[in-house]
């Protein structure tokens, strides 16, 4: 493909979070004047909204209750149990969001960095709960930009057995979108927005920088 090509994808796979909310608060987080406190809490509070959109078709079971009134019947969550992966580092931002919404999730680790001149990432950890593979998974990093990273990940998840497997990022590149899809069929992403490109040292383009270093304020 010649850099002037144009990158496709099947859009079906990608569900973009365009919420009114979101797109105000990825501004806030895409400033450079946005210091670390703020930075890390507007994670946290993207994280909760995308995973509001990854939740939506969980399935349900009828839940019989008393209410104050009278006895009706709700619905309360069936079966499937979650698991939220973060990818080391910057992925540990969204944890607690996600966790908010689904306290009883399993946390697993996927250690990965990406090599700052090959751009390949490097895995250094995983640890993953035993019953990974009956779980719907959750992988969240904050940045998708060559895909790379999560692309390693998604594959060790599969080794493990995962089935049903949900990639949850802020700021996607059109690269990083197209090189996970292309590697594996199942696998849906979640994104609050789709930027226009990489810059040459593989940053996302207008992106908001180095997440992990703006989260653990090590820039
Ligand atoms: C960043 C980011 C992703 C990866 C994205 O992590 O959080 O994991 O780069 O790039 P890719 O799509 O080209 O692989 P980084 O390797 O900088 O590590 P960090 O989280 O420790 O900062
Ligand atoms: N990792 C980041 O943190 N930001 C980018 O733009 C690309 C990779």
């Amino acid at each position: 493909m010649t850099a002037s090509e144009p990158i496709t994808y099947d859009t079906s796979r990608v569900t973009l979070v365009d919420h009114p909310l979101v797109q105000h608060k990825l501004t806030l987080m895409r400033d450079k004047a946005t210091g670390t406190k703020q930075f890390r809490e507007l994670v946290r509070e993207l994280a909760i909204f995308e995973g509001y959109e990854a939740t939506r078709d969980l399935p349900l079971e009828d839940a019989p209750v008393e209410t104050p009134i009278c006895a009706t019947v709700g619905k309360r969550l069936a079966g499937r149990r979650l698991a939220v992966l973060p990818i080391l580092r910057a992925g540990l931002g969204m944890v607690e969001g996600l966790l908010e919404l689904v306290p009883d999730a399993r946390v697993g680790h996927i250690g990965m960095y990406r090599d700052e001149v090959t751009h390949k990432p490097h895995e250094y950890y995983c640890k993953v709960p035993r019953d990974i593979s009956e779980r719907i998974c959750l992988v969240v990093d904050p940045m998708l930009a060559t895909g790379g990273s999560a692309t390693a990940a998604i594959e060790y998840l599969r080794e493990q057995g995962v089935r049903d497997l949900r990639l949850l990022v802020l700021v996607a590149a059109p690269q990083g979108i197209a090189c996970v899809l292309d590697a594996d069929p199942d696998v849906h992403i979640y994104t609050c927005a789709i930027d226009e490109r990489l810059n040459d040292a593989a940053y996302i383009v207008p992106g908001l920088g180095d997440a992990g270093d703006r989260i653990f304020g090590t820039l």
